[in-house]
């Protein structure tokens, strides 16, 4: 693929809001008259950061279209509204589900991680690397098929190519992910590579099994604190205790002593044999 098909924005018709992040709003619409969703920068950004935004978002799903469990982009638009077309997710978001109370088992919570670690993995695995750097519960979409969930990775509008090896750093820190799930090194300036991602999915994790945010009652910037001055967030001990010390790991204050997806894959491959052989539980 050269690049997204250029749309003209009078051929776009938007029929309402689904979905709302920083950078952005979602719509579900058309484009001649096929069914799309319609991701338009919000204009509170500057003009320099809207467009920083959606070249990223673009660079990367040229660079990763091909992959399974990616969001599939059908168009773009810069003028006069910057805004990005993708096949629309009708049962949006796993945090929507999960807010709007869909219970999952806990056999489908352990596919559902399993499913994200894997596109990750794909995503380190590239060349270069490409870090997703806001990996959460909102930006992962999920389709059910034949009852069985199927995830879809999306918002690549802060991911970026690790051009080296090794650790990485930009002085764009203070922007990446949100304050709540952003790993230390990134809040406090340091160089950092592929395990920010691993630390985010600690946090999708306990969200997925807790079905709860993570440090409920507390503000973003008490839980980017506490996990600055390396303090632990309590994991409540209903949660499987191999999930549970998953969780933990991610976790890790020092990078390096957070797990590898290529290690957290057989972990979650371990911890669904146990489950399925001892039968199942609702989570969330
Ligand atoms: N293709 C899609 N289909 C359905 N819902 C979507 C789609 N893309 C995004 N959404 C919804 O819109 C929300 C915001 O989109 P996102 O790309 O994450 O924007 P931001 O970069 O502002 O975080 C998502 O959390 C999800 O709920
Ligand atoms: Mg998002």
């Amino acid at each position: 693929m050269i690049g997204p098909e250029l749309v003209e924005y009078e051929d776009i018709v938007l029929e309402r809001k689904i979905g709302e992040g920083a950078y952005s709003e979602v719509y579900v619409g058309y484009y001649l008259n096929k069914k799309v969703a319609v991701k338009k920068l919000k204009d509170l950004i500057s003009y320099k950061l809207q467009l920083t935004h959606f070249l990223r978002e673009i660079g990367a799903l040229r660079r990763i279209g091909h992959l399974p469990n990616v969001i599939q982009m059908q168009g773009a638009c810069l003028k006069p509204v910057s805004c990005i077309l993708f096949e629309y997710v009708e049962e949006g978001s796993l945090d929507q589900l999960i807010q709007q109370g869909g219970k999952l088992h806990v056999e489908e919570c352990i596919d559902t991680a399993l499913q994200v670690a894997h596109t990750i993995y794909s995503l380190h695995s590239l060349d270069p690397p490409l870090l997703h750097r806001d990996v959460s519960l909102q930006n992962v979409l999920v389709q059910r098929e034949s009852g069985q969930i199927r995830t879809i990775l999306s918002d690549f509008g802060i991911s970026t190519s690790m051009k080296t090896t090794g650790r990485y750093s930009e002085n764009l820190a203070s922007l990446i992910g949100h304050p709540r799930y952003r790993a230390p090194e990134i809040t406090l300036k340091r160089p950092y590579g592929k395990k920010i991602d691993v630390y985010c999915f600690g946090s999708l994790l306990f969200e997925l099994f807790v079905g709860t945010r993570v440090g409920e009652g507390l503000s973003d910037a008490e839980v980017c604190q506490l996990r600055t001055s390396g303090q632990s967030i309590p994991i409540p001990c209903t949660v499987h205790p191999d999930i549970n010390q998953l969780i933990s790991d991610c976790w890790s204050f020092d990078a390096n002593d957070r797990p590898k997806f290529s290690e957290i894959i057989p972990r979650l491959d371990s911890i669904k044999k146990q489950t399925t052989a001892h039968g199942t539980k609702s989570c969330a």
